[in-house]
């Protein structure tokens, strides 16, 4: 493109930017990661007051690393100012979970403040702007995002479950040793917590299953299982922090593919609002198998689901309905 044909910039807004994640992710954007290497981008940086001065510390070296593509940076602790003519959202701020804690355990923290971002994205945002909750318990603070915004189309609301199917795709290559981007369609079902399904089923390398190359159903069925379900857990034990860069990467693996659509044949796991599909309960955050085309998510219907795979569909349904209520009663 000749600079006369530049895009127009687009604006980013990412919640909680002073903090570790956030740290990972601003360079990302303003590198293209996320929306492309022709794609300028002026970003939004929100964080609370006790955070300003680290904000600002980071929008400092967003400058002294004279990105080609960052055409501007808005560093606030005001949510208008940060929500407004935003067309993507990234929600990570909030507070993460610690050593020996599950994600629901940050609820209360966490809720109230995606009932109040909420009103400032629906009053201030550009009209479509995209929605990606990464705070926990992410499927939902995103649940009470959609539900307190009720202007903003449910289909631009979603929480990142990518993490979870990335880290199922690298336990798969792993094993096999292969390459990573040739494992295909794996599929993460439900909450983004230790009840999630990370199924391999329907997967792929080349033209063969999954089950087929591995042959430990064993494993499969177990070892694999909660490798990926405790994976957040192993890395706060080992870091003494959440997990940050695979976080970061993954949010935007997430807009990327939302964006820009999913190669033709292949799906990946977003959690979004459920239609009933699969049997899930309408109205919660699921995180379902997707395929995006012209910047909109499709649910891939007519998979199989065996007997196994059913009950884990379902365990992680019903703790995403508890959720929801103990979501309400916080808020209440
Ligand atoms: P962090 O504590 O390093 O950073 C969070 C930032 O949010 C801090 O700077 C804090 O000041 C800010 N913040 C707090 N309240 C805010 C508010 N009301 N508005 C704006 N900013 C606010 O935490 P982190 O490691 O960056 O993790 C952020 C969140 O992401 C946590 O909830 C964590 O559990 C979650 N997480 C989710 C995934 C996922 O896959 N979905 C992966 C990793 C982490
Ligand atoms: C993760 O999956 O790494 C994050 O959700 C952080 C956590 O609390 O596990």
């Amino acid at each position: 493109r000749s600079p006369a044909m530049a895009k127009d910039p687009v604006r980013v807004l990412v919640t909680g930017a002073a903090g570790q994640i956030g740290y990972a992710l601003v360079p990302m954007i303003a590198r293209g990661i996320m929306l492309g290497a022709d794609q300028p981008v002026i970003l939004h940086m929100l964080d609370i007051p006790p955070a300003a001065e680290a904000l600002n510390g980071v929008k400092m070296e967003l400058v002294d690393a004279a990105f080609p593509l960052l055409k501007g940076v808005v560093a606030t602790t005001d949510a208008v100012e940060a929500c407004t003519g935003v067309n993507v959202a990234v929600m990570v701020g909030g507070f993460p979970r610690k050593e020996g804690m599950e994600r629901k355990d940050v609820m209360s923290k966490n809720v109230s403040i995606y009932k109040s971002q909420a009103s400032a994205l629906e009053k201030h945002a550009a009209a479509n702007c995209k929605v990606l909750v990464v705070a926990n318990p992410a499927n939902t603070n995103a649940l009470i995002l959609k539900e307190f915004a009720p202007s903003i189309p449910e289909k631009n609301i979603t929480c990142l479950t990518r993490l979870d199917h990335n880290r199922a795709l690298g336990q798969i290559s792993e094993k096999l040793g292969v390459q990573v981007s040739d494992v295909k369609n794996v599929i993460i079902w439900g909450n983004h917590s230790s009840t999630q399904y990370p199924d391999v089923t329907h997967a792929t390398v080349g033209d063969k299953s999954v089950p087929e190359l591995v042959k430990d159903d064993e494993w499969l069925k177990s070892g694999f299982i909660s490798t990926v379900q405790q994976r957040g857990a192993a890395i706060i034990k080992a870091r003494k922090l959440s997990s940050a860069l695979s976080a970061a990467s993954s949010a935007c693996d997430h807009i990327r593919d939302w964006v820009c659509g999913t190669p033709e044949g292949t799906w990946v796991s977003m959690g979004v609002y459920s239609d009933g599909s699969y049997n899930v309960p309408a109205g919660l955050i699921y995180s379902f198998p997707v395929t995006c085309r012209n910047g909109e998510w499709t649910i891939v219907q007519g998979l199989s689901i065996d007997e196994f795979s059913r009950k884990k569909l379902d365990l992680t349904a019903e703790e995403l309905s508890e959720e929801k209520a103990l979501a309400y009663s916080c808020l209440s």
